[in-house]
């Protein structure tokens, strides 16, 4: 739980230290980035899937001028993308893929066929997970699902929800010693979000909270968490780059 308020503080954060984001809602069963951010976009995938809009014209703008590709809410039909689906989607993000620096895709939960698709076609897949004993069940399953069915070696850790900092290390090792022994997998722990409940203040003011609480503890952990984000060796294509997004893209539309 918290993937979408990670990608959503994350976001402000980096278009704050000057970077062109672009948040792909792929939760396409239910939306709610658009909702975070306190917008009412009146387009959204449903449109572009239905071949109605281009991705163009479903494009909204967020705070700090972050461009957001809204998921529309409510309507079921994109809980499994087709073949074709996807391939629209790949050939229209690539006409646009020079205007931005960072692509983040909000997921949801679970391990759907649209969760592993998505995942597969980042550069780099976010876990994020809580230290209640579901959640990280929840999070190694959709790890090994990955790395056994879709060959990912690499994941990054983000614990949320926590006490204190001992209590997302503990969820780090739990998950680092299953993986160690079943699966042929690396987990780098990227951060950790505290329980805070200003965050459903946030929600309820449809502000992201390093926007509405800048000072708070929380808003230095994802601020902490945007800076490691930034770090990320972006190794196989130039830094900046997101052109290796779409040629993954490409390689998994082609297994
Ligand atoms: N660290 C936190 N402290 C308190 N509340 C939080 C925290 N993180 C998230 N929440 C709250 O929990 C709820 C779910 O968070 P969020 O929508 O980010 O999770 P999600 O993983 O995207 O969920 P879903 O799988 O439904 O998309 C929201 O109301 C959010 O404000
Ligand atoms: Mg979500």
């Amino acid at each position: 739980m918290g993937k979408t308020a990670v990608v959503a503080n994350v976001a402000v954060l980096l278009a704050r230290m000057g970077k062109r984001v672009l948040i792909l809602d792929a939760d396409l069963g239910l939306a709610n980035i658009d909702v975070v951010f306190g917008l009412a976009p009146g387009y959204n995938l449903n449109h572009f899937f239905a071949e109605e809009q281009e991705l163009d014209d479903i494009l909204v703008e967020g705070p700090m001028g972050i461009k957001i590709l809204p998921a529309g809410s409510g309507v079921q039909r994109f809980t499994r993308l087709s073949a074709n689906e996807k391939m629209r989607l790949l050939e229209a993000l690539d006409a646009m893929h020079n205007d931005f620096d960072f692509v983040l895709i909000d997921t949801e939960a679970g391990i759907s066929e649209n969760v592993t698709y998505f995942n597969t076609a980042a550069h780099e897949i976010l876990v994020v997970t809580t230290p209640e004993p579901t959640a990280i069940t929840d999070a190694y399953a959709l790890m090994k699902l990955l790395s056994t069915q879709y060959h990912e070696k690499h994941f990054n850790l983000i614990v949320n929800f926590i006490k204190n900092e001992e209590e997302a290390l503990d969820v780090y090792r739990k998950l680092t010693m299953v993986a160690n022994r079943y699966l042929d997998i690396s987990i780098d722990y990227i951060g950790s979000i505290p329980r805070d409940k200003m965050m459903i203040d946030a929600i309820r003011k449809q502000q992201v909270m390093v926007e509405l609480y800048p000072d708070s503890k929380t808003s230095s952990a994802f601020a902490a968490l945007a800076r490691s984000i930034m770090q990320e060796p972006q190794s196989i294509e130039p830094k900046g780059s997101i052109q290796f997004f779409w040629k993954r893209l490409l390689d998994f539309g082609s297994k």
